[in-house]
């Protein structure tokens, strides 16, 4: 059987896979994602990656089945037209399956980047054999995936499980796409980032400081991670918080769709040891133990790559 290619598209970077009919990812190219530069850069950074990954692989184009493509945004999954990408400007109401077809020549099915993660996870990550299960992908932004009865839930116009935008608490300072106290404005890579900025300014952190200062004063995520686990207290609280509002959001969802699985993806989820047991504790707090009782919660299997192996799994699997 023909390989497809699997590609996720993220704020920072594109990542490329060639990935088999039964979802091995036999090879992978990451390329800039260079947004700045304007839609039409990004779709010619997503053709540059594919071709790397076909030449590395020695094949010819007609040896692929076709590509998926994950992307972080609202979209029509029928016309392949991206709606509105809040974290990539530029590519609202770009017909992105279109323009790379005729770029690839081959078969294109764009997918919501979180969607494909929660489906990669489906289909040979931490949810096979599950029929019912939810995504959240934590990165720049907070992605969500429904897995419905093993299929990929859409909604009416193909913007369905959006669930970084529903609100977590209504009267927080902060707001994200207008949505004030959203799951992406209190726990995605960027609220870290704006948490951790905010908070040097006034609180006691001198371990987090110190390591910033050597990176280039940049702050990320990662380095909040690796602060709190050396013990700083404003990024322990940070982590702690993010626990709290996402478990309160999945919290939430459990009550709504009596999920089996649970899976959190994305770069943030390599903190799971430190934000789980707050969010463990919501979720305690506040769901039923009838629906508590079937759900697991799950940390990506699939690590970083989830989405790109649930892009080639949404054209293999396409209806
Ligand atoms: C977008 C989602 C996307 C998520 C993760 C959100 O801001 O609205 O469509 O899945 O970011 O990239």
């Amino acid at each position: 059987m023909k390989p497809y290619l699997g590609i996720d598209v993220g704020g920072t970077f594109i990542k490329v896979g060639l990935v088999s009919d039964t979802g091995t990812l036999l090879h992978h190219e990451k390329v800039p994602t260079e947004a700045q530069r304007g839609g039409a850069a990004i779709l010619d950074n997503i053709v540059e990656g594919a071709k790397r990954c076909v030449a590395h692989a020695q094949m010819d184009w007609d040896e692929i089945a076709g590509a998926g493509v994950g992307v972080p945004g609202l979209l029509d999954a029928a016309s392949g037209i991206v709606r509105q990408a809040p974290n990539l400007p530029d590519w609202d109401n770009l017909p992105v399956r279109d323009r790379l077809t005729e770029k690839l020549g081959i078969p294109v099915q764009v997918e919501n980047d979180a969607n494909a993660a929660a489906f990669g996870e489906w289909w040979v990550g931490a949810g096979q054999g599950v029929d019912h299960l939810i995504g959240l992908t934590l990165g720049t932004g907070v992605g969500g995936g429904l897995i419905l009865n093993g299929k990929i839930y859409h909604g009416a116009i193909g913007a369905a499980a959006e669930l970084g935008h529903m609100t977590i608490d209504p009267y927080h300072p902060y707001v994200k796409e207008g949505i004030r106290g959203s799951l992406e404005a209190l726990a995605s890579g960027l609220a870290i980032v704006k948490f951790a900025t905010e908070g040097l300014k006034s609180e006691d952190a001198d371990i987090l400081l110190q390591m910033v200062k050597e990176n280039d004063n940049e702050i990320t995520p990662y380095i909040v991670y690796k602060a709190a686990q050396a013990g700083d207290s404003l990024s322990a609280h940070i982590y702690h918080e993010v626990g709290t509002f996402l478990g309160i959001g999945i919290a939430n969802l459990i009550h709504i769709f009596n999920p089996q699985m649970v899976v959190i993806a994305g770069g943030i989820a390599a903190a799971y040891d430190l934000f789980a047991p707050p969010m463990m504790k919501q979720i305690t707090e506040r769901t039923f133990e009838t629906s508590r009782q079937c759900v697991q919660i799950a940390k990506a299997q699939l690590g970083e790559f989830a989405g790109l192996i649930g892009a080639a799994a949404s054209i293999k699997f396409k209806d």
